[in-house]
């Protein structure tokens, strides 16, 4: 039996597991770390921190699954997108890395948008606008604001691709987290070298492209003996989070929507041609499948808005604070007595694209109790993925099943929250970690033990619940939902001012 690694590098922390050729999970182990915001809306991680969790889950699975160490074959890399790990020439992190969700790049988004010859352009070379969160925004603001930082640059990895220098000595990434870089020629799958040009960047500061399923490297003889594997074990392409997590929710093909509620709220969709948002509220990135692509929606703070709720006001609950919020929102009545949450503590995405935007609570009354503000929080993010579900209809994708996964989805309010707001059953299916598992499973393709991820994903994933629509709810949400969306635009000025107040 050959047995094989995923590994997600995510924004709370790390999750890996070991998974057999039957793709059954023998053992998983995580650990997390700290996230640092040094001023608001700034978001920072150390590299260094991604690297000692890889190396402490690793070693952790390897030992509670007790295999020889000649049959682990292969490892996945997952993560979290877009971060910026700045390395010099002798492989030295320069500064903490910047990450998904840090929105201190406006005005380099604006240049890019101008070096490209305007807007259109851009979306034409790399099929997205520069957002604030994308990677190739980063790069100009280290040469904007820490020329002397900048001068030092000789790499720039993302986060799971530093941890793959670690792991085999070679910089190198894949399609569909490259394509996260604002960087990459979506349609061809290579750098675009015109952009490139444009923005006055050398192509040698990024990783060599391969697909999700190719081998990459073998394991340095030194990450061998630190993760007690062998030389033989090899380390594929992998995939960013989202990519990662629709393979590992069997989303490999049209037709199946996934939705995922980690820190960041994401709608998935699979297609097999280049089809772009002329207005780029989705991003078009490449998929883990080879030559595929995906369209998907980003909501910046989803669980992350319940996590700071719970952990910001709610620290009296101690280790149970899920599960009272949980039980408190369930008897909260849907539509939370009259109380909006928008979910934009960490700017906004997708529609948005504002970097401005900011959470709030809108029709709070002295009858308010914490469960109705936990309820508020958990429809506002699901409001919020409905703006994705509706451009993505518009779009003329078609979506017949939606999946749900990610932390959130493990509620089972939020699981119903989703199909009274979107109105469509749903459903959940046997593997609960989607990115963890969908690297896992990309590594043993790569190992031979699959001809392709789609025969991967037929011969280990199933449905196992869904949740049906309950059609008076559904009445509830469809006539709030003006209103949620009508909120933003009363207030996106105000935004706009709050931000201008505090820089
Ligand atoms: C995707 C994105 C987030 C991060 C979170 O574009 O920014 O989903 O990947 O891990």
């Amino acid at each position: 039996m050959s047995y094989f690694l995923g590994v997600d590098i995510g924004t709370s922390g790390t999750k890996t597991i070991l998974i057999n050729e039957k793709g059954r999970i023998l053992a998983e182990a995580s650990a997390s770390y700290r996230l640092f915001h040094p001023k608001p809306m700034w978001s920072e991680q150390n590299p260094d921190d991604w690297w000692k969790a890889t190396v402490k889950t690793i070693r952790a699975v390897v030992a509670k699954a007790d295999k020889p160490k000649e049959s682990i074959k292969a490892i996945g890399l997952s993560g979290q997108m877009h971060g910026s790990v700045f390395l010099d020439k002798e492989d030295k992190v320069i500064r903490p890395a910047l990450l998904w969700n840090d929105q201190r790049t406006a005005a380099e988004c604006e240049e890019i948008e101008l070096r490209a010859g305007g807007r259109r352009r851009l979306i034409n070379m790399v099929a997205n606008p520069a957002l604030t969160g994308f990677t190739a925004p980063k790069i100009l603001w280290l040469r904007n604001n820490e020329p002397r930082n900048f001068e030092k640059v000789a790499k720039v990895l993302l986060p799971k691709d530093d941890v793959r220098r670690r792991l085999t000595g070679g910089y190198a990434t894949e399609v569909s987290d490259a394509s996260g870089m604002l960087l990459l020629d979506v349609k061809k799958r290579k750098w675009s070298k015109t952009l490139l040009n444009k923005l006055d960047l050398d192509e040698s500061l990024l990783g060599e492209v391969f697909e999700s399923e190719d081998v990459t490297g073998n394991l340095t003889k030194g990450a061998a003996k630190t993760l007690g594997l062998t030389t033989d074990c090899v380390v594929v392409g992998g995939a960013g989070d989202c990519a990662a997590n629709a393979v590992g929710t069997g989303v490999v093909k049209s037709g199946i929507l996934s939705t995922s509620i980690g820190t960041s709220g994401v709608m998935f969709v699979h297609s097999d041609e280049v089809q772009v948002d002329p207005q780029g509220r989705l991003h078009t990135f490449c998929h883990a499948v080879r030559g595929k692509w995906h369209m998907m929606g980003v909501n910046l703070c989803a669980g992350g808005s319940l996590q700071w709720f719970a952990e910001t006001l709610c620290k009296e609950l101690g280790d149970k604070v899920y599960d009272v919020l949980n039980r408190e929102a369930a008897r909260a009545t849907p539509g939370s007595e009259g109380l909006f949450f928008l979910p934009y503590l960490a700017g906004e995405r997708t529609p948005h694209a504002d970097p401005d935007a900011r959470g709030c609570f809108v029709g709070l009354t002295l009858a308010h109790q914490r469960g109705q503000i936990a309820r508020a929080i958990m429809e506002g993010v699901t409001y919020s993925m409905r703006d994705s579900l509706e451009i993505i209809q518009g779009m003329n994708v078609p979506v017949k099943q939606v999946r749900v996964s990610g932390g959130g989805s493990r509620s089972k309010l939020w699981r119903q929250l989703q199909a009274d707001v979107f109105g469509t059953k749903a459903v959940t299916i046997n593997a609960e970690q989607g990115p963890a598992y969908g690297v896992a499973l990309l590594a043993a393709v790569g190992a031979g033990a699959y001809k392709n991820i789609q025969q991967a994903c037929s011969a280990t994933i199933r449905e196992t619940s869904a949740t049906p629509v309950d059609r008076k709810t559904k009445r509830v949400y469809d006539a709030r939902f003006p209103t949620y969306q009508n909120l933003y635009q009363s207030l996106k000025g105000d935004f706009k001012s709050i931000s201008a107040i505090e820089s």
